[in-house]
């Protein structure tokens, strides 16, 4: 990006509904300068979500989006749109966000959303694949890898094109809990760097 002939860094709003150990290693990344874009907005459906702590902590500005807060569906939309646009948000990186985005919003950030999942997808994605629901899909699946994936956010859920995957072992005696665990740090690795190269232009989406 290139504004007055200098160089500037992109702005990303992160959604998080939970813990927000992505948000963390995204927040770390872009201090580090792996990741070459700024966090500049943290965008939660539930106030006490300990990623909203951490972008405070962080000096990040945080919106708290209850879609039943406005009289209907239209309002919520908008006043979304609206702290995006307020922040000049250019991409948008789901990290644990248990709630889909409005079509309005997927249809101006097009090919700009992405989620990270916590397994291979379409194997094990889909409705009601979060938290220990996947982990406990890929071992009754026997299957020998898992890892998590990214991928561009369109109006299904875990549905959009694949931009990266990062394999993690299945190890014998596995519990969802310790798969997790390990798949979570493969998370910690994986999100920034996709989320740069996507950033840099370097994958080729389709445009519709
Ligand atoms: C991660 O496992 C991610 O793959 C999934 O939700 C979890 C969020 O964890 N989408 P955290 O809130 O980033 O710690």
């Amino acid at each position: 990006m290139c504004e007055n002939g200098k160089e500037s860094r992109a702005k990303v709003a992160v959604f998080v509904s939970g813990s927000g150990s992505n948000l963390q290693a995204l927040i770390d990344a872009s201090a580090s300068g792996a990741l070459s874009a700024d966090i500049s907005l943290v965008i939660s459906n539930r106030r006490k979500a300990f990623g909203v702590e951490r972008a405070a902590t962080a000096g990040i500005d945080t919106f708290v989006f209850k879609r039943k807060k406005y009289p209907t569906p239209e309002e919520a939309d908008l006043a979304l749109a609206r702290v995006l646009r307020e922040h000049e948000i250019d991409y948008i990186a789901l990290a644990g966000y248990l709630s889909l985005i409005p079509l309005p919003v997927l249809k101006r950030y097009q090919n700009k959303i992405v989620n990270i999942h916590p397994a291979p997808l379409p194997q094990f994605g889909g409705k009601g694949m979060y938290g220990s629901n996947v982990h406990e899909a890929v071992l009754s699946a026997g299957v020998e890898s898992s890892g998590p994936t990214v991928h561009i956010v369109d109006e299904i859920y875990d549905n959009g094109a694949v931009l990266a995957h990062q394999p993690v072992e299945v190890i014998s005696g596995d519990t969802p809990e310790s798969l997790a665990a390990r798949v979570l740090k493969a998370e910690h690795q994986l999100y920034a760097k996709v989320l740069d190269k996507l950033i840099r232009g370097e994958y080729h989406l389709n445009h519709e």
